[in-house]
């Protein structure tokens, strides 16, 4: 099997014009990348224009499509407003908004200053809704119909997670934001759809989940029934439909892409993955001998 095939045809996102925020790492860029090959024109924003500039060069060299780069915390609303104006003067349309840009850390909960807590919260969910608010507002303005919002959750979003909690507690409203905008401005042609992503080994997020040697006691694709933790472009291959007309009647969804990691950890009996074959014989005689006693 190949992980990196590419799912869809070739002009399968042309003519559309997609943000990403946080496009100029990690899974932002992958996802740029194959929305470029694709086809699209990609707005890629966050706080460091310098490499936004650097992947703009690289990413256009290497798909031939356009990258427009645009420096904008989303933290501060109007900055994601001007945001919003620099990509509509630059391509003349905005169909896509996907909200991928983060903040993270492992910490224990009582070691965070009210300020870190926040600062996640900010990125993550204020962040989340800046966007989304100044591109919801500016297309129902204009009439403008046919977009699609996608957010980047995780599976910790409905399960919860010690030691990432305010990471934990602003997914999960993201995940609201999702489904409540699924059905309220459905009718102004907008359709919202999240990724909930298992393990996608990136610099940014390894460098603040996984520091020094956690990254050898921890192995995630232990943790994962697959055995192995997932392809860029597997993710991107998803991104990518979802952002597509194919996906025309998926609206309120979450699509987990885990190799059903978070299952793992619910099921009651999972461990019993660990019971070596040998010993089922024993077990059952066991359990057999219990018949009627
Ligand atoms: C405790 C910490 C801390 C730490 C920062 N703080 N790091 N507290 N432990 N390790 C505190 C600071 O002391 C400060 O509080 C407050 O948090 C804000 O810190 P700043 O450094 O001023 O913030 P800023 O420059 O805005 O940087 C934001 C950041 C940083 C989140 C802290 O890591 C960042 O820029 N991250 C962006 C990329 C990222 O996080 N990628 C990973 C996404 S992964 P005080 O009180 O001192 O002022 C992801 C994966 C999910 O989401 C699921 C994986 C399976
Ligand atoms: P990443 O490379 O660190 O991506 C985070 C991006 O967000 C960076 O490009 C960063 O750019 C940007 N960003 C951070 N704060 C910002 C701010 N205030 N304003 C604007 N942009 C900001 O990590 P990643 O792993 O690719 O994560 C991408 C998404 O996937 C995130 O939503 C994350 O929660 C999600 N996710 C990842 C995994 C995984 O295994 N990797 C699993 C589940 C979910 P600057 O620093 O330049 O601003």
């Amino acid at each position: 099997m190949d992980v990196k095939a590419k799912m869809l045809r070739d002009d399968a996102l042309k003519g559309k014009t997609i943000v990403v925020t946080g496009g100029g790492s990690g899974l932002g860029k992958a996802m740029t990348s194959y929305f470029l090959e694709l086809g699209a024109n990609v707005v890629i924003t966050s706080r460091n224009l310098e490499k936004l500039q650097a992947v703009k060069e690289e990413l256009e060299a290497a798909t031939g499509g356009k990258v427009l780069p645009v420096a904008c915390d989303v933290r501060d609303y109007e900055q994601v407003e001007n945001m919003v104006k620099a990509s509509y003067e630059h391509f003349g349309n905005v169909d896509v908004l996907l909200n991928n840009a983060a903040g993270n850390f492992i910490s224990p909960t009582e070691r965070l200053s009210a300020n870190a807590f926040d600062t996640i919260i900010d990125i993550v969910l204020k962040g989340t809704k800046n966007c989304t608010l100044a591109f919801g507002k500016h297309w129902i303005d204009q009439k403008e119909r046919e977009k699609v919002v996608l957010n980047i959750v995780t599976t910790y979003a409905w399960t919860g997670s010690a030691y990432v909690v305010p990471s934990a507690t602003a997914k999960a409203g993201v995940l609201a934001m999702t489904r409540s905008l699924a059905v309220e401005w459905a009718k102004y042609g907008m359709r919202f759809n999240a990724i909930a992503p298992g393990p996608f080994p990136t610099k940014g997020a390894w460098d603040r989940l996984l520091p020094g040697d956690l990254k050898e006691k921890f192995d995630l694709a232990k943790k994962v029934p697959l055995q192995r933790v997932g392809d860029h472009q597997e993710l991107a291959n998803l991104a990518a439909y979802l952002v597509s007309d194919f996906s025309a009647y998926v609206n309120g969804e979450v699509i987990t892409i885990d190799g059903g990691e978070w299952l793992k950890g619910a099921g009651q009996f999972n461990l019993l993955d660990q019971v070596p074959e040998e010993m089922w014989d024993m077990l059952e005689a066991m359990i057999r001998a219990k018949k009627g006693k």
